[in-house]
């Protein structure tokens, strides 16, 4: 095969940041993701519906001609966050979901939430609402191992939570170990989860290949091969609850080469390409169209993109480096040759 043709996919888990980085990184998701769940741990976050209106604008305004991208918005969870806050964004149609940063969890997560149960009667407007709580789902303890944050934080805080509020809806996002696979895949159908390109790709030896790679270095952080096994194996399943959500997060270069290195792996120039190899090679290509295209809208009670895309079989090489201004990006797969592309629309 040698030409894929699906209904546009969407991405269920996008930072586009703001300003000079969303001007120069939303055309790559535009080109084949119709709508995103955007995320909003911006400086400061988008933590009122009022913020995630404007910052939906600038989106807007920073998209390529009429390209029709539909940006998802969410909020920022914080210890105070209100139930009226949550209802507010049940009511707008812009608004899709809360995002649940523990503190000091990853990129700009200080004001995020350090006390879960204090914070029952908002996420009890959440279940009520149907809004989805997003979880970024990492404990912070410092005595936890960096590897060992994603199985503990399903101990902890994820399933008391969900026993405490069963109906209350929940993506689990990036997913990173065969725990977060399992948990997921027994959890009742409120449970999702969203898989990034390069947690399929890659495994954490690629952080130390021949040195430190810190365009490598993401959080939650590459685990071992047995764990990306396991989450190719739920790609590829077929089981609605696991659909795309790449979490490309640019950063400077500069921030990511330094002493100390920020988490984030830029993929939106390559995800979906990638994705289809992943997919090809594990003999799965057919299972890419509901993986990319249908599970999310279905988990989202969203309607399926009406518009097509195509991707091609035809090797192109991945740029070094992608201007942002003064600043440069660094893609995933920098300067690395990819056999599918999406091909330009006409
Ligand atoms: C994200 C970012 O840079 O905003 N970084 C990352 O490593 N994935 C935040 C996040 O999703 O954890
Ligand atoms: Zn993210």
């Amino acid at each position: 095969m040698d030409k894929i043709s699906l209904p546009k996919p969407d991405d269920w888990h996008l930072h586009l940041r703001d300003g000079q980085i969303l001007e120069s990184v939303i055309p790559a998701t535009t080109r084949c993701f119709h709508r995103a769940i955007v995320m909003p741990n911006l400086i400061p976050p988008i933590t009122t519906v009022d913020q995630a209106l404007e910052y939906r604008h600038h989106i807007i305004e920073a998209c390529p001609g009429d390209c029709g991208f539909d940006p998802l918005m969410t909020l920022y969870l914080t210890d105070l966050t209100t139930p009226d806050e949550v209802r507010r964004a049940a009511a707008e149609p812009h608004l899709h979901g809360v995002k649940l940063y523990p503190a000091g969890a990853t990129t700009n997560s200080e004001s995020g939430v350090t006390s879960l149960p204090d914070l029952m009667p908002t996420l009890e407007a959440m279940a009520e609402t149907g809004l989805p709580l997003l979880v970024h789902g990492e404990v912070t303890d410092a005595d936890i191992a960096v590897f060992d944050r994603e199985a503990v934080f399903i101990e902890h805080v994820l399933e008391p939570l969900i026993e405490a509020l069963p109906a209350l809806k929940v993506v689990f996002e990036h997913v990173t170990t065969s725990q977060a696979v399992e948990f997921v895949k027994s959890a009742p159908a409120n449970v999702a989860a969203t898989v990034t390109a390069h947690h399929l790709l890659l495994n954490r030896n690629a952080m130390f290949k021949g040195g430190i790679r810190p365009h490598h270095y993401c959080l939650p952080v590459l685990k071992r091969e047995q764990h990306r096994q396991a989450l190719i194996a739920a790609a590829i399943s077929g089981n609605s609850k696991f659909f795309l959500g790449t979490d490309s997060a640019p950063h400077p270069r500069s921030a990511k080469e330094s002493a100390c290195g920020c988490a984030g792996m830029y993929s939106a120039p390559v995800a979906l390409e990638v994705y289809a190899q992943v997919f090809e090679d594990n003999g799965a290509l057919d299972k890419l169209e509901n993986f990319a295209s249908r599970y999310g809208p279905r988990f989202y009670g969203l309607p399926v993109n009406s518009q097509n895309i195509t991707l091609l079989r035809k090797d192109w090489q991945v740029p070094d480096t992608i201007q942002a201004g003064d600043e440069e990006l660094v893609p995933l797969c920098a300067g690395e040759t990819l056999s599918w592309r999406v091909q330009e629309e006409q």
